[in-house]
């Protein structure tokens, strides 16, 4: 009801609409469609009301909702169906949930705030309303179970490209799937798949961007090893456009994987990564191994050389990045 209104007064703007007018077309009661106004202006919406002329919409919020978001948004699939709350416990276990029920190939959770924001290795998210952005998409690719953490890799570069396109600045990707900005994080992915042994049912694509947290506003324990695009680019940022450029960015990537395969995203990944002779210390299931990371595989997992001159492959853990070797 909220989007049909807003519809309407987004039609008839910068005229007015009648509260007859929108009852007649809606079919309900003047008194509801007041209530309603009221709700509207509770969520930010700026909607002037006239005793002669009905109701004007002013100014909307910078809200995600389907609303806000549909009108500019230049994709043919991802986000054509947009279910928007205002706080959910994840948007993944939310997406995965939808997936389930049979929810197609780019269906999106968005999410103003998330109670139990879920990161990598059972981390916490950090998710507080109206700042940034908690997005889960479904995908349905047909590929093999063992290539999906390409997916992640292509969601990785899509998401830097965004940052990159919106900020001017220069993001880069730390394995696996960390966006940093001045070495600081940025954006995170948590990517979770359903799948038999040789076809994948569908992949959740988990993405977090600190948009428009300032410094204190993130949990201590992460204060100094994070960062917002408001922090580095000194102004706030419209998370509605963001929202939509990095669905354009995700669909324009996975249609390129989709036809020209995984050599093409692992060159993208690789260009955004540089990760080839850094000295890296690597904490995978408990155990620390300290070496020069040589190059992600087709699979995307990390190949490092330890200082015992051995090769070594791991497919899931934390990285620090210690000082880039010269070559
Ligand atoms: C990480 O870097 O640890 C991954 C963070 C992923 C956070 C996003 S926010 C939207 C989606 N829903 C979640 O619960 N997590 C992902």
């Amino acid at each position: 009801m909220d989007e049909k209104i807003l519809q309407l007064l987004r039609e008839s703007a910068p005229a007015f609409l009648s509260g007859e007018e929108i009852s007649r077309r809606l079919k309900v009661s003047r008194t509801a469609v007041w209530k309603r106004m009221r709700r509207l202006r509770t969520l930010g919406y700026e909607i002037k009301a006239s005793t002669r002329s009905g109701y004007r919409l002013i100014r909307s919020p910078d809200l995600l909702t389907p609303s806000e978001i549909k009108p500019n948004l230049k994709t043919k699939c991802l986000g054509k169906t947009i279910h928007h709350f205002h706080t959910l416990d994840s948007t993944n276990s939310k997406a995965y949930q939808l997936a389930l029920n049979g929810a197609e190939e780019g269906e999106v959770v968005i999410a103003e705030s998330q109670e139990k924001g879920r990161g990598r290795l059972g981390r916490h998210w950090s998710s507080p309303p109206f700042l940034n952005l908690y997005l889960s998409a479904i995908l349905r690719p047909k590929i093999l179970p063992h290539q999906a953490s390409l997916i992640t890799l292509m969601a990785a570069v899509a998401t830097a490209d965004t940052i990159q396109k919106f900020s001017g600045l220069l993001p880069l990707i730390k394995w696996p799937n960390d966006i940093l900005l001045r070495d600081r994080k940025v954006a995170g992915l948590l990517n979770e798949i359903h799948s038999e042994m040789d076809r994948i049912h569908f992949v959740i694509l988990g993405i977090g961007v600190n948009l428009n947290m300032d410094g204190k506003m993130f949990p201590k324990e992460i204060r100094a090893v994070a960062t917002s695009l408001k922090i580095e680019m000194g102004q706030a940022i419209s998370r509605k456009v963001f929202l939509q450029s990095l669905l354009q960015e995700l669909e324009k990537w996975y249609t390129i994987f989709m036809k020209e395969g995984s050599a093409f995203i692992l060159k993208a990944w690789r260009d955004r990564a540089h990760v080839k002779g850094r000295r890296v210390k690597v904490t995978s299931f408990g155990e620390t191994v300290v070496g020069m990371a040589i190059d992600v595989d087709s699979d995307g997992a990390l190949i490092l050389e330890t200082t015992g001159g051995k090769r070594k492959r791991v497919v899931a853990g934390d990285v620090e990045y210690k000082e880039k070797v010269k070559s």
